[in-house]
């Protein structure tokens, strides 16, 4: 009997020493120690050993079934250490790793260089004010200068939407409106939307320009040519040199257009100013007489200088950017770069 224990616990031992599994463990505990389990069994015999023997048969087996168990209850306890430091392993978070980083996005160049050049001239006392894109054609020609059969109304491709309705082909009808409103001194900028049927590298349908318009008692063309220099050396840097050139708008008299110093060669003459060295950034001019005058102002009371900037040429010239059409196209690789 005693080999037969001894047996027992071997093969039990083998058994233990092999079982990968919770359900293999399980069934070598029902296998030896269940009710009809193999060393169940042999205890049960054990009445009919000698009475001599009994008693170290019968420590000898409760040692056995003792041994069997805890074993048991240690491969269970190793089985699912293994199974715990596998599943951390699986979960590990190396928190030494860089995070993701969150792309935040940006303000379109137009709408940067709208409020950078809005952000000079309220720095100069400008207030901002804004005026319809589908406009009266007595607000964007009539009223500034411009009557039915005038040829100047050529200089602008418009866009009619009826004899009487126009898209806006300046931001200057602005101006008219500004002065029908309030008394002088006037001193706004007016930013948005124009348009023209016109299309090619350089020109847009539509595009953005900043009006300004400043109008109290004694203004003369040297404010004019102090704001404006002021502004485009804010702008383009304080070294900038300006031009002055003698132009032609029916709203204003006299008119300049403004030319700044080449910004890609410096003035000694490139492709981009087409060998002049100089570059036009704006149309201005004092206010015409006339125009203050269907506004109900008295010329002889108040003076005033008016101007015009195209926003895209500007952003153009500031960037080194040499077609237009890459401001709507909406093209992340060209948006992000600003
Ligand atoms: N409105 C003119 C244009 O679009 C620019 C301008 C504005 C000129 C104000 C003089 C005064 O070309």
């Amino acid at each position: 009997m005693k080999g037969r224990l001894e047996e027992l616990r071997r093969q039990a031992e083998a058994e233990l020493s092999a079982a990968r599994s919770r359900d293999e463990l399980s069934a070598i505990r029902t296998k030896y120690l269940g009710r009809k389990g193999l060393l169940t069994a042999v205890l049960r015999g054990l009445g009919s050993a000698s009475e001599s023997d009994r008693p170290a048969l019968g420590r000898l087996s409760n040692e056995i079934k003792e041994a069997v168990s805890s074993r048991i209850e240690e491969e269970i306890r190793r089985l699912d250490e293994e199974a715990k430091s596998r599943s951390l392993q699986a979960e590990k978070i190396d928190v030494t790793l860089p995070g993701r980083r969150i792309v935040s996005g940006n303000l379109h160049p137009i709408t940067q260089i709208r409020n950078e050049i809005c952000e000079i001239f309220a720095g100069l006392g400008f207030s901002i004010v804004e005026g319809p894109e589908v406009e009266f054609d007595y607000y964007n020609f009539e009223a500034l200068n411009m009557p039915k059969d005038h040829p100047a109304r050529d200089m602008q491709d418009t866009f009619y939407i009826s004899d009487s309705i126009v898209l806006r082909t300046h931001t200057s009808p602005v101006q008219v409106r500004i002065m029908e409103k309030r008394k002088p001194p006037v001193r706004i900028i007016a930013p948005g939307k124009v348009y023209r049927c016109d299309s090619d590298v350089t020109h847009s349908p539509m595009f953005h320009q900043i009006e300004g318009l400043l109008v109290d008692r004694g203004i003369s063309f040297g404010d004019l040519k102090g704001v404006l220099t002021s502004f485009a050396r804010q702008v383009f840097g304080e070294k900038t040199r300006l031009r002055f050139r003698p132009s032609f708008f029916p709203f204003t008299e006299p008119s300049a257009e403004v030319d700044i110093q080449c910004v890609i060669c410096g003035g000694s003459g490139c492709r981009v100013c087409g060998q002049s060295g100089w570059l036009e950034i704006l149309g201005s001019g004092m206010v015409h007489p006339e125009v203050f005058r269907i506004v109900g102002y008295d010329p002889e009371e108040v003076t005033g200088f008016a101007f015009g900037l195209g926003l895209e040429r500007i952003a153009m010239l500031k960037h080194g950017i040499s077609d237009i059409r890459l401001f709507y196209e909406n093209d992340m690789r060209f948006l992000s770069q600003f």
